[in-house]
């Protein structure tokens, strides 16, 4: 019988600082207004001190196996996707392995794109289940894009905030029920790299660098590339619109999310939104979404979830899950 990966917990963290628009405000020359319309954003949280990628992907990870009644020992797997490791080097995947309690069993390996960076951990997972080579797997998204801001550059420094969110997914027989993961569709094009960047990096400057985007081309490419895999994912497991009973974008801004629901002619009221509390979170705003929804119980048993991301790269992908 063919192996399907079932989601059966999540997990967040948020770091204790919380910096609102108004506080933006008193740095560089920006207004709560101007934040608030032309991105749905009204804070983030900033990480200090210990609160590190491997350190808000351990307390995302930790909260998944309680929730899930599990223990490190029970995972085969992690894949953490990031694009600001602890450090350079190892991946920061395998502090978090450590930190779980894992010892020596399984594996843990990072995955660098940028916001699309979960869907592409999910994707990969995924194939470790279904190609039977672990039970258990977990991916966790984990940024601190805070740490790489100009924050004097105001076109930026008001997008991103920090935080991590996990999943677990486990191995059952594909037994007709339809739930578990559909279907992921992974792309990239860097021609457009330049679009979203950092002018720093191990192998170039030896600085990890500031975040620089083209905003608008961004804005553009997201609506267009995140629309194209939605509809890529539906035509694939000959679904339509309709069909979707949560839409779990990444959380950029809320006027792409806007857009690309009205393309869908899904309503609102079926699009998970949570960047007016964390901003752009980068790998983690999407579990972060799916994570508030699974708790406050508006995602159910056997809803179908369609969840999609555009990053730095560029990077796009969709995933479909049955719940
Ligand atoms: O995961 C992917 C990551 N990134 C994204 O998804 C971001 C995609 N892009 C966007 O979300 C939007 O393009 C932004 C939010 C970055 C910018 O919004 P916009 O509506 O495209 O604004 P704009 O760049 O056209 O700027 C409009 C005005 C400009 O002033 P002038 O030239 O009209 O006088 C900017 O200088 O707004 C000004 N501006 C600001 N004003 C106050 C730009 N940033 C700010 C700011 N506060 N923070």
């Amino acid at each position: 019988m063919n192996k399907k990966s079932h989601i059966i917990a999540t997990g967040a963290y948020l770091p204790q600082k919380i910096m609102t628009n108004n506080d933006l405000a008193k740095v560089v020359d920006t207004s709560d207004e101007w934040i608030r319309q032309r991105t749905g954003i009204i804070s983030r949280h900033i990480a200090e001190g210990e609160e590190t990628t491997s350190y808000m992907a351990t307390k995302a990870a930790m909260q998944a196996l309680n929730n899930a009644g599990l223990t490190g020992r029970d995972i085969d797997g992690i894949v953490l996707a990031t694009a600001t490791p602890d450090m350079t080097f190892p991946a920061s995947a395998t502090t978090v392995q450590d930190n779980i309690g894992m010892g020596d069993h399984g594996f843990a390996f990072d995955i660098q794109a940028v916001c699309s960076g979960f869907i592409y951990a999910l994707s990969v997972a995924n194939n470790f289940i279904v190609s039977g080579q672990g039970k258990r797997m977990l991916v966790i998204g984990s940024d601190c894009l805070t740490k790489l801001l100009d924050w004097g550059d105001r076109t930026t420094c008001v997008l991103f905030g920090d935080g991590a969110a996990a999943v677990i997914l486990e191995a059952h027989e594909d037994d007709g029920s339809g739930r578990g993961i559909l279907s992921t569709h992974l792309h990239s094009e860097g021609k457009h790299c330049k679009l979203l960047y950092t002018d720093g990096g191990a192998s170039s400057t030896g600085t990890i660098g500031h975040i620089k985007m083209a905003g608008q081309d961004i804005f553009r490419q997201a609506v267009t590339r995140m629309s194209q895999a939605v509809v890529e994912a539906l035509e694939t497991n000959h679904c339509s619109a309709t069909d979707i009973d949560w839409l779990v974008p990444h959380q950029a801004n809320i006027r792409i999310i806007e857009s690309v629901a009205k393309k869908l002619k899904l309503p609102i009221e079926k699009v998970v939104v949570t960047l007016s509390k964390h901003g752009n979170t980068s790998a983690a705003s999407i579990p972060l979404a799916l994570h508030e929804a699974v708790e406050d119980g508006r995602i159910k048993q056997n809803d179908l979830l369609l969840m999609e991301a555009m990053g730095g790269g560029l990077t796009w992908g969709s995933a479909l899950v049955r719940w």
